[in-house]
């Protein structure tokens, strides 16, 4: 069997950079896949921390005039991760995140950024880098939406398409006035082509042209097929099933192992469980919360978003919280919600710590020492922060949606006797029933027979790559068997 070659475009690559499980997901998939002959190959943009740790970088396209500047793709390698690398840096070359500048705006040419991210990944698609032609470009996101309209709209041979949506409810829509700016010929502009509803549609395009569509969880890829959670892209989603279906994700598990964390302090593993109490008095020391060994110490990693659900965990805390219970929360995002947390932490220093940075080693010692994981989300497409728990023995308390109802079994008569039992879920997702599945969780934590056992199920899952991404690399197989079968 010869190697697949894959060519995945995408806007973050971690541990490059990083702002949400994007970036986790395409920093991890390339290695798991190589164990089923799958080459891949990763295209980025050049922000300055890809460029400044791009290692054994050589030119491979040079573009004199690419939208308004010089530019280049570079090949070489970062992380250990094989790039692409398109250095714009009239583009890309900005401090901030992705997407915004350091003040949070969002910057103003960002379709034109994008747009350019896309015409290169479908050049590469169609042959422009001999070294590497691709037998399959994987766009993720809006961000790569655009590559498989500029591979449907060409005339040359293209290779297989797949698009994945890791979250809906960013689709990239930009003013139609630049429809001949990012060189799309004028007939795509209309319902069957990138037009989406009277804007241009960037994630909506590569839904529209992909031959396999695929989201991070099979719940959530029945969810978005309704007018509810479809975010205006059911009807089209739902015309699409056939080809659409749902990949949960996996976690990178060296990066994200008890035993062997640099991040913690105290290593464990599930006959070692013990140890995690040094974890949680060093959890409580770092956010100022009283150390006290017997207290419910709740955790949340989060981006601080409507998604996420916190100001339902506000709303109901109140109510929880006793002197046993405890919050460790660290989000950022959404500055009203920040504040409110930080008020709430400030009124009860000794139980609700509060951090609002963007700190891993943090991230990695609340999944250490919390108790539990908290995750309301209102909707999750897969949502990482749960299977990270799972490994570290902090039983996750989530709402039934989307890849959270796919990776927690909630805890019952059934579930416990059957030794399946991993966490606790609530549904609907109102400040009530989060309320509820909190003192329900409470209760099963006071019986520590009962939350050991939950523990360790919760760690004998498998949450790494190797099964989940054998399904991507049968889906590329298929597909490329397909297209073999439509050319003969
Ligand atoms: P999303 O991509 O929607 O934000 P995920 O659960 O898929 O949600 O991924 C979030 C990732 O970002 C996880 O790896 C989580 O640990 C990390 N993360 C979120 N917020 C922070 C933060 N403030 N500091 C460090 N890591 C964070
Ligand atoms: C998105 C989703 C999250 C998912 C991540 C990686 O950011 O919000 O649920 O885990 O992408 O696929």
């Amino acid at each position: 069997m010869s190697a697949i070659r894959v060519l995945a475009v995408a806007s973050e690559v971690y541990p490059i950079i990083k702002t949400g499980g994007l970036a986790d997901v395409v920093g991890a998939l390339p290695a798991a896949l190589k164990t089923e002959a799958i080459e891949t190959r990763t295209l980025i943009p050049g922000y300055p921390a890809v460029t400044g740790s791009l290692q054994g970088a050589e030119e491979v396209l040079h573009l004199p005039d690419f939208h308004g500047g010089p530019a280049r793709v570079l090949s070489g390698a970062s992380a250990g991760i094989d790039l692409f690398v398109l250095d714009a840096p009239h583009l890309f070359d900005r401090p901030g995140n992705p997407y915004s500048s350091p003040d949070g705006a969002d910057w103003p040419d960002n379709a034109i950024r994008f747009a350019a991210l896309g015409r290169i990944a479908a050049d590469i698609g169609q042959g422009s880098i001999p070294a590497f032609a691709p037998d399959i470009v994987h766009a993720h996101d809006w961000q790569a939406g655009l590559t498989h309209a500029y591979l449907h709209y060409s005339d040359r041979p293209r290779p297989g398409t797949v698009m994945t949506v890791h979250n809906l409810a960013f689709q990239g829509q930009f003013p139609r006035e630049l429809l001949a700016t990012i060189g799309l010929p004028p007939q795509s502009f209309n319902l069957d082509g990138v037009e989406y509803y009277g804007s241009i549609g960037f994630l909506k395009a590569g839904l529209r042209f992909a031959d396999r569509i695929t989201t991070v969880s099979p719940t959530y890829a029945l969810e978005i097929q309704q007018p509810q959670e479809g975010m205006g892209l059911d009807g089209l989603l739902r015309g699409r099933s056939d080809v659409l279906s749902g990949i949960l994700n996996g976690i990178d598990t060296s990066v994200w192992n008890p035993a062997t964390d640099p991040h913690i302090a105290s290593l464990f593993d599930a006959d070692s469980l013990q140890n995690r109490a040094l974890n949680k008095a060093a959890l409580q020391q770092r956010l100022g919360l009283r150390v006290a060994p017997e207290a419910f110490l709740l955790g949340v990693i989060s981006r601080m978003s409507w998604q996420k659900g916190l100001d339902l965990l506000l709303e109901t805390f109140p109510a929880v919280l006793s002197d046993d219970v405890q919050l460790a929360l660290l989000g950022n995002g959404d500055p009203d919600l920040q504040n409110r947390y930080r008020a709430m932490a400030e009124a009860n220093p000794r139980q609700v710590g509060v951090s609002t940075d963007y700190d891993e080693s943090l991230a990695h010692l609340i999944q250490a020492g919390a108790d539990a994981l908290v995750v309301p989300s209102r909707f999750e497409p897969c949502g990482l922060t749960q299977l990270c728990a799972l490994r570290y023995g902090a039983v996750p308390i989530v709402s039934r949606v989307g890849g959270l109802a796919d990776t927690v079994v909630d805890t019952d008569e059934d579930t416990i006797a059957a030794g399946a039992a991993t966490g606790v879920k609530f549904e609907p997702v109102t400040a009530e029933d989060l309320g509820s599945a909190l003192r329900r969780a409470h209760a099963l934590f006071r019986n520590k027979r009962i939350w050991t056992e939950l523990q360790r199920n919760g760690m004998a899952v498998d949450v790494s790559w190797v099964d989940r991404a054998s399904n991507y690399a049968d889906l590329y197989r298929q597909l490329v068997k397909a297209r073999q079968i439509a050319r003969a």
